[in-house]
């Protein structure tokens, strides 16, 4: 009898390949693998979570506070949400896929009057039309996504904050997707308040939510009529409570301080690493890696014979969304990808889930040694439910993209 060879059977975890959680270097796993030790000691204080949140302060490219939280990317949206917006205020929301979404729900949340400016999925925003919206709305604050896991996007933060800094509106930038895998300057591009989480290019476990807090959110914190009506994640209760004088902070220097929420001490400690392993490698190697990894994946689909799905100006270096194939389900790529090759990819969220895959370049994962396996196991997954590429042709672009960028 002829012995049909599943290849994921000698793995004991698939290979995470969609966009987040992405695979963590070994020494963020060690991290991990400790005693308890208390989240209030003094030690912990001054040894592990001050100085995380002050490396942290590099990758963010700010010279202001990082706060780091439990909780997720969206801990960190609703957070900064809740402190520095005040029922009725008006907030423009840029919503170009479903995170955008995310943040309009949240938004309506917290009773912001919300204008919604949408944006096509894939596609460019006008920035010339959102001007004129924000003039003509005066708003707070101004939301976007850097990144759009969603779709595959990255917006051009850089001259969103300018139209909010024209209009004297607070700029909110969810960089969950982006931080750490392409360049985000938070103190250039005027961004108030920084939100992601720790599980994508960060490369550090799920578990955390972080925000950079800029001069001018801060002063809305300050001007608020009534205190947020969250007690935990209020965010002035950082400046409160733990953030020293000497920073801008309101516990003088030496002093005792607390933590607003206790603060999970084996993620803080896998995150020092996380962000000491960034740091040693430097930013601008680190976005060049995502760069060529991610147009070393796109070649592999295109020569593949499939589409990108966004407008090549927006095609991100940390998350690929491919048109699949007619006549073949996404969710029985995904399947097949996972039970016979090992590599778990995704489907595309909301409307184009049936039509789109997506694929991580994230952290570890941006690097010939995971998106030549992926390749290889996306050509072979599409051939087993019926579309044949030629065998071969995918890996070779990427191939010649990462030989050609060495
Ligand atoms: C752009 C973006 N924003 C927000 C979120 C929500 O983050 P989390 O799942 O960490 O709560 C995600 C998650 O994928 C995301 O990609």
């Amino acid at each position: 009898m002829p012995v049909t060879v599943r290849w994921a059977q000698c793995l004991t975890r698939p290979l995470l390949m969609i966009p987040g959680p992405t695979e963590l270097p070994p020494p963020v796993i060690q991290a991990l693998n400790q005693p308890p030790t208390i989240q209030y000691d003094r030690s912990f204080d001054e040894g592990v979570l001050e100085p995380t949140t002050l490396a942290l302060r590099e990758v963010f490219q700010t010279k202001g506070e990082v706060i780091l939280m439990p909780g997720s990317g969206r801990t960190a949206l609703e957070a900064g949400a809740v402190s520095v917006i005040e029922p009725g205020d008006r907030v423009l929301v840029i919503g170009a896929g479903q995170f955008g979404v995310l943040m309009r729900e949240i938004m309506n949340r917290v009773g912001a009057e919300l204008t919604e400016f949408s944006v096509e999925l894939g596609q460019p925003l006008d920035l010339a039309r959102l001007a004129s919206e924000a003039e003509r709305l005066r708003p707070k604050a101004i939301t976007l996504v850097h990144n759009e896991t969603s779709t595959g996007t990255t917006y051009p933060a850089a001259e969103v904050g300018q139209i909010a800094r024209r209009v004297g509106a607070l700029f909110l930038l969810d960089t969950v997707s982006s931080i750490a895998g392409i360049d985000v300057r938070t103190d250039e591009w005027g961004v108030d308040l920084n939100m992601t989480g720790s599980q994508k290019c960060l490369a550090a476990p799920l578990g955390m939510g972080l925000v950079a807090v800029g001069a001018r959110a801060w002063e809305a914190m300050e001007r608020r009529k009534r205190p947020a009506t969250s007690y935990t994640y209020d965010l002035m209760r950082w400046k409160e409570w733990w953030i020293p004088v000497s920073r801008g902070g309101k516990v003088p220097d030496g002093m005792g301080r607390r933590q607003p929420v206790s603060i999970p001490t084996h993620l803080t400690s896998a995150m020092q690493v996380a962000v000491r392993l960034i740091l040693e490698e430097g930013l601008p190697q680190r976005f060049r890696r995502h760069e060529i990894a991610a147009s070393a994946l796109r070649a592999g689909v295109m020569a593949m014979g499939l589409d990108m799905f966004p407008d090549p100006s927006l095609w991100s270096n940390t998350v690929a969304s491919i048109k699949a194939p007619k006549d073949v389900e996404t969710g029985a790529v995904v399947q097949r990808m996972r039970d016979q090759y090992g590599i778990l990819i995704g489907t595309g969220l909301d409307k184009i889930r049936t039509t789109t895959l997506r694929i991580g370049t994230m952290g570890m994962t941006a690097s010939p040694h995971y998106v030549l396996p992926t390749l290889s196991a996306l050509e072979l997954a599409l051939r087993d439910l019926g579309y044949k590429a030629d065998p071969g042709a995918g890996l070779a672009a990427a191939q010649e993209i990462f030989a050609n960028n060495s």
